[in-house]
């Protein structure tokens, strides 16, 4: 069975993942595609700290240059996230002819264009349905299926912890801190929240997704970004009496050749079916 070798970059919540489900469906995927996906190196920062998912320590590294010289291994996984080293790894990875899988938007919706030229360049393909609306998948259909239309609107939740937040402060009354505590309690929300509050994961995620709809490239700091850290329960007591719900919305819109690009507390009319997305 032919064999494709895996260069992981980070072992943390979205690498330990990858690793388990590799684990628990690579049967699965081998018997379906006729591949078998082989983890051959794993690069950490700190190779002694102990992990929710364990691997062999011997293919734990903390020297990138293993993965990059490695011809076995053909896919980087990019999941450290942070601008540099990501950035630079990214770049080196296509260079060097490997296939670059990455969840990082805040990379994609800074770097965009230098690493889009460099798969171009490079010949080899560059993927990262996980960066934005993963479980949707929105990624492949905005570039391949949906790519000869034109699309005028984009009117996305993008953001789920901000998202299980406001579900929790519209149906419980609570107010954001405790709303907060249990998101993060759940697992739902980081230790520093402070990415998904303020609105700039939505925003680095609305660029990747303007410029995918758009064209061009769009980056984080065009969009217009407003998060929820300043919402207080009385906001959303009065906006559900007129018989709306609050949302984070990503808002993407194009007429007359120019693009407007938005995140912002949004009120949602209860019967929309924005609405009705709860977690
Ligand atoms: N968490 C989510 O739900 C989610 C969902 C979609 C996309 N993403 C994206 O996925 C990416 C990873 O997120 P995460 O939540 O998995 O992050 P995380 O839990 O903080 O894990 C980051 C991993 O990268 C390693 N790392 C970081 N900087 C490094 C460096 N300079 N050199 C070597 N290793 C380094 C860390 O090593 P150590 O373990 O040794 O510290 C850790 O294993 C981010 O781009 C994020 O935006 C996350």
């Amino acid at each position: 069975m032919r064999e494709i070798g895996i260069g992981l970059l980070g072992l943390g919540v979205v690498g330990g993942g990858l690793v388990r489900l590799l684990r628990e469906n690579g049967e699965f995927l081998s018997r379906k595609t006729g591949i078998r996906l082989q983890v051959r190196r794993v690069l950490v920062r700190d190779p002694a700290k102990p992990r929710a998912v364990s691997v062999p320590r011997e293919i734990l590294t903390t020297d990138f240059e293993e993965i990059l010289s490695d011809p076995a291994i053909h896919i980087v996984c990019e999941l450290m996230g942070g601008l540099e080293p990501a950035h630079t790894y990214i770049l080196r990875a296509l260079e060097a002819g490997k296939y670059v899988v990455t969840a990082n938007k805040a990379v994609l919706s800074t770097y965009g264009p230098e690493i889009f030229a460099a798969a171009e360049a490079a010949g080899s393909g560059l993927f990262f349905e996980a960066a934005v609306g993963g479980g949707v998948p929105i990624v492949k259909a905005l570039r391949e299926s949906l790519s000869a239309n034109r699309i005028r609107r984009l009117t996305a939740i993008v953001n789920g912890t901000c998202n299980y937040i406001l579900t929790r402060m519209t149906e419980e009354e609570m107010p954001l801190s405790e709303a907060l505590r249990e998101a993060q309690a759940r697992g739902l929300a980081e230790a520093d929240p402070t990415l998904d509050l303020t609105g700039a994961d939505s925003a680095h995620k609305l660029a990747i997704l303007a410029t995918l709809a758009y064209g061009g490239f769009l980056s984080a700091d065009q969009v217009y970004t407003e998060g929820i850290q300043d919402l207080e329960p009385l906001d959303i007591r009065f906006a559900r009496e007129f018989g709306f719900v609050p949302k984070l919305l990503a808002l993407g819109r194009e007429e007359g050749g120019r693009v407007e690009v938005r995140v912002h507390p949004t009120l949602v009319p209860e019967t929309h079916v924005l609405a009705s997305v709860r977690e």
